[in-house]
Parts: structure tokens; C-alpha cells; sequence
């Protein structure tokens, strides 16, 4: 019969992470697998306290800021603490640095592993209470040969992570993930509690039809960036002009690019002088994303993932997405110095 049974045989996330590591042979120790496993749980604890935060009261404000002058949510500093306790607990971790914390978290001997984790425990706080998408971005990079693991093993470019990834708490709970071999998309049956391959190899096309900037910020735009727009929403003639989607949650808004491709942008303006994103955790791990699925990711004037970092918390101006789409907003920016 036509008829096809359920799979007896699905690939979890960690089962499809242990394949690709036996094929790398000798240098694979497992370790990275078990910082992602824990990196998984932390996923579906903070997917299943989305899912009822407005039953719980967990929406709202938790009464302090960041040190980026941010009003931290509930869920901010909850996603958070449930990061670093996990992180720890793993032993596979050195130093932990996170959008909520001031500081880089030097891990105690006790615990301490190889791996360093740089996370925006939940992206896109401002969609929260409204139940619009937000989600988890993180970046792994190993400590360097003979470091004890110090802030210094983490100010370093995004070329030199082992693995980058984000979870998307959306109509679905996603998880995408490269280990610098491509990029793959996972589910969360939440029945079964494991994330299953359903996205795998992600190859993002290579010109889309989408835009995705916060056009509000318009006044403040420079030159380039305007230039830019103009030529996506008034195309010559005989070409359809572009679509704009904006969610304001990063995750949101490059989960889809990856899958629809166009371009997402957060430039820097006249009044946010590095743009918005965050280098290390937001800015880096998605420009991973976007290399490894065969996009770009650029500044406008270079690539994202060769910035030297000098501090945790920097920003630093961001355009991804499309090859074919990212490089017209490159010639923009070359045409214009
Ligand atoms: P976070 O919620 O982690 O502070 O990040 C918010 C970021 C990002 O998710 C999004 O792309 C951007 O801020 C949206 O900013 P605007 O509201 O200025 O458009
Ligand atoms: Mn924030
Ligand atoms: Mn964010
Ligand atoms: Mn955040």
C-alpha cells in the first residue's frame, strides 16, 4: 500500500550532533555534545515557561535594567538564570557572558570545562508580553590552548566559534544549529521532549524578495542605507518592488530570512552611533548562521565575523541575509565613500 507508516527511526538533535562528530574521528571527545545537551534543556525549559507566562504572571517588568540601560522583563532574568545555572552544571563551560550581566562569569574550578557560551538568554523582550516570537541566540567558542579561561578567550572574532545557534519560541519551537558545518533546523516535539531534524541543511536563497528594517528609525538613517531601501521599494522599471517584514525580535526576523532569504538589517544611525545589535551574542552568531547557509553578513563596509572585539557588550552595525541581496547593499555603501 501507498500508505506510509510513522518513522520508527527519527534523528534527534543529539543523535544527528554525535553522527557528525564520529565522522570528524579522533578530535571528538563528546564534549560538545553533552554543552549541547544541556544548551537543548535550557531551550525547552524556557520554551515551556513561554508558553505560560501570561498564566503564571510572568509577563512584565522585573524591576531593574541592564547594563545597557535596558528595562529587563521577567523573562529576561529568568531565561537568564536558567542559562548560567545549566551552563555551569554542564562542566563543559569557562566563562559564560550573557546580554543581562555586566560581567563575564568566570566558572569555579569545580565545574570548569573548555567551552565558552555567549547568549541573549531571550531576544526580542519587547514582542514578550504581546506573545509574538522571541527566542535564545548563542555562540561557542573553545578556550585557547593553555588559557584557565578568561574574558580574553572570548574577545575574539566570530570566525573562530566552534558552533552558533538560537531557539525560536514561535508558533513552533526551533532550534538552528551549525557547528561549522552547514546549518541545521530542529523541532521540539513537545511530547517527546527532543528536538528532531526537520530543517536539515539550510541554504538560504541565494536573492529574496524580503526586507526587514526598522524603517521607523528612517530620520536617523545615513546615506547608504537610504540609498539602499530606495532602490528595493522604487526598482527600475519592470521589477516588482520588495516586501517589508519587521518583527523586532532578531530571531524572528533572521529564522525567516534563513528560510525565505532577503535581507534583515539594523544599521548604525545618527543617533545609535554603533547600530543596536550586539557583537558577541547577537550580531556574531547570526552571522555564522548566515555564512554557513551560504548568505552574507556584513557591516556594510566589512564582514561581521572578522571584527576584534575590545569589549562583552559592544554593538556594532548588521546586514544578513541573501548573497545576491547583501552585496547590492555592499556596492551601496562602496559607491557612496
Ligand atoms: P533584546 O530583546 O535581546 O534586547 O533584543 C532586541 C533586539 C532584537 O531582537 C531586534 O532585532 C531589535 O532589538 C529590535 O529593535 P527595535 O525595537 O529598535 O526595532
Ligand atoms: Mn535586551
Ligand atoms: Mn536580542
Ligand atoms: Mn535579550
Amino acid at each position: 500500500s501507498n500508505e506510509e507508516l510513522p518513522s520508527t527511526d527519527i534523528i534527534t538533535l543529539t543523535r544527528h550532533v554525535l553522527a557528525q562528530q564520529f565522522q570528524l574521528g579522533a578530535i571528538a571527545t563528546g564534549d560538545l555534545t553533552l554543552l549541547l545537551n544541556a544548551i537543548q534543556t535550557t531551550s525547552k525549559f524556557i520554551a515551556t515557561n513561554v508558553r505560560k507566562a501570561r498564566l503564571i504572571n510572568l509577563v512584565g517588568l522585573a524591576g531593574q535594567s541592564n547594563v545597557q540601560g535596558e528595562e529587563q522583563k521577567k523573562l529576561d532574568v529568568l531565561s537568564n538564570d536558567i542559562m548560567v545555572n545549566s551552563l555551569r552544571a554542564s562542566g563543559k563551560t569557562a566563562v559564560l557572558v550573557s546580554e543581562e550581566l555586566e560581567e563575564a562569569v568566570i566558572i569555579e574550578d569545580k565545574y570548569k570545562g573548555k567551552y565558552c557560551v555567549v547568549f541573549d538568554p531571550l531576544d526580542g523582550s519587547s514582542n514578550i508580553d504581546a506573545g509574538v516570537n522571541i527566542g535564545t541566540i548563542f555562540g561557542i567558542y573553545q578556550i585557547a590552548p593553555g588559557s584557565k579561561g578568561t574574558v580574553s578567550d572570548v574577545l575574539r572574532p566570530g570566525s573562530e566559534m566552534v558552533a552558533a545557534g538560537y531557539t525560536m519560541y514561535g508558533s513552533s519551537c526551533n532550534l538552528v544549529l551549525s557547528t561549522g558545518n552547514g546549518v541545521n533546523g530542529y523541532t521540539l516535539d513537545a511530547a517527546l521532549g527532543e528536538f528532531i531534524l526537520t530543517h536539515p541543511d539550510i541554504k538560504i536563497p541565494p536573492r529574496g524578495k524580503i526586507y526587514s528594517f526598522n524603517e521607523g528609525n528612517s530620520a536617523y538613517f545615513h546615506q547608504p542605507v537610504h540609498n539602499y531601501l530606495n532602490s528595493i521599494k522604487y526598482p527600475a522599471s519592470g521589477k516588482s518592488p520588495y516586501s517589508a517584514r519587521y518583527i523586532g525580535s532578531m530571531v524572528a526576523d533572521v529564522h525567516r530570512t534563513l528560510l525565505y532569504g532577503g535581507i534583515f538589517g539594523y544599521p548604525d544611525d545618527k543617533k545609535s552611533k554603533s547600530g543596536k545589535l550586539r557583537l558577541l551574542y547577537e550580531a556574531f552568531p547570526m552571522a555564522y548562521l548566515t555564512e554557513q547557509a551560504g548568505g552574507v553578513a556584513t557591516t556594510g563596509r566589512g564582514r561581521i565575523l572578522d571584527i576584534q572585539p575590545t569589549s562583552i557588550h559592544q554593538r556594532c552595525p548588521v546586514f544578513l541575509g541573501s548573497r545576491d541581496d547583501v552585496n547590492d547593499l555592499i556596492k551601496t555603501y562602496e559607491e557612496f565613500d
